[in-house]
């Protein structure tokens, strides 16, 4: 396909979402390099909607350590059940944070950052990486964004 999306911000996010989706299968399908299409993953999720950070983080030994995003220069580090990347990796679930500042532990890369929602990528039952998605706003994320990421790791757990 070109390297162009197609995005209809008249559309609802769910929509925007259900366009989006196929567009990233599209782009990644076929290609064997996980950096590649982590790297061209996060850049369409924030092109489409200019969240203000978004990237992976990759389980390695103890600790997950930063992959290819998009925004601000962010912590490279975090330990097994910190932060809410950490508590993600941990309990191997989903966590939207409508109000950062009301998470225990948050790791705040940037004071900008008030809303979040980090979904695990699991490979044979184990987790691999988390996306993490920031907003400047506050309560910016919620079901929608939770179903469609869920799903697009699913196919992202496929790069690993
Ligand atoms: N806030 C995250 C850390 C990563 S940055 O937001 C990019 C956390 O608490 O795990």
């Amino acid at each position: 396909m070109a390297e162009e999306l197609l995005l209809d911000t008249t559309l609802s996010k769910a929509e925007q979402y259900r366009q989006l989706l196929p567009q990233i299968e599209a782009l990644t399908t076929g290609e064997p390099d996980l950096v590649a299409n982590l790297a061209n993953t996060v850049a369409a999720l924030r092109q489409a909607f200019g969240f203000f950070w978004v990237g992976f983080y990759l389980v390695k030994e103890d600790a997950l350590v930063l992959g290819p995003f998009q925004g601000p220069i962010a912590c490279t580090r975090i330990r097994r059940g910190k932060g809410v990347c950490g508590a993600s990796w941990d309990q191997a679930k989903t966590i939207l944070v409508p109000d950062v500042e009301q998470f225990p532990g948050h790791i705040a890369c940037s004071s900008d950052s008030k809303s979040e929602i980090v979904v695990p990528v699991l490979k044979d039952g184990q987790v691999v990486a988390v996306l993490d998605v920031d907003s400047d706003q506050l309560a910016d994320f919620d079901a929608d964004d939770q179903h469609a990421l869920e799903h697009l790791m699913l196919t992202a757990a496929r790069w690993f």
